[in-house]
């Protein structure tokens, strides 16, 4: 239940009452995978089944590309 997710952004998201839900709820987003980062958008789901002990890459970053098994996540040295 792991998964390796490519994150562009280079500094923080500012939050604020329009992010908040009909509960007044903000449901932040862990698992790397929705459009609306910081933000969950449901794109979670996709990552349901996933076995623990396994890395997971989805193609393109998308819940709905292909997911395959990796053998580990690549780190970038900058
Ligand atoms: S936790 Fe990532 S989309 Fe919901």
């Amino acid at each position: 239940m792991t998964r390796e997710v490519t994150h562009e952004a280079d500094g923080p998201a500012i939050l604020d009452a329009s992010d908040t839900g009909d509960d007044g709820k903000i449901f932040v987003c862990r698992c790397g995978l929705s459009d609306s980062k910081p933000l969950c958008d449901g794109s979670h789901k996709a990552a349901e089944d996933e076995a623990d002990g396994v890395v997971y890459k989805y193609e393109g970053d998308d819940p709905e590309g292909e997911r395959r098994e990796i053998d580990e996540i690549a780190y970038v040295d900058e």
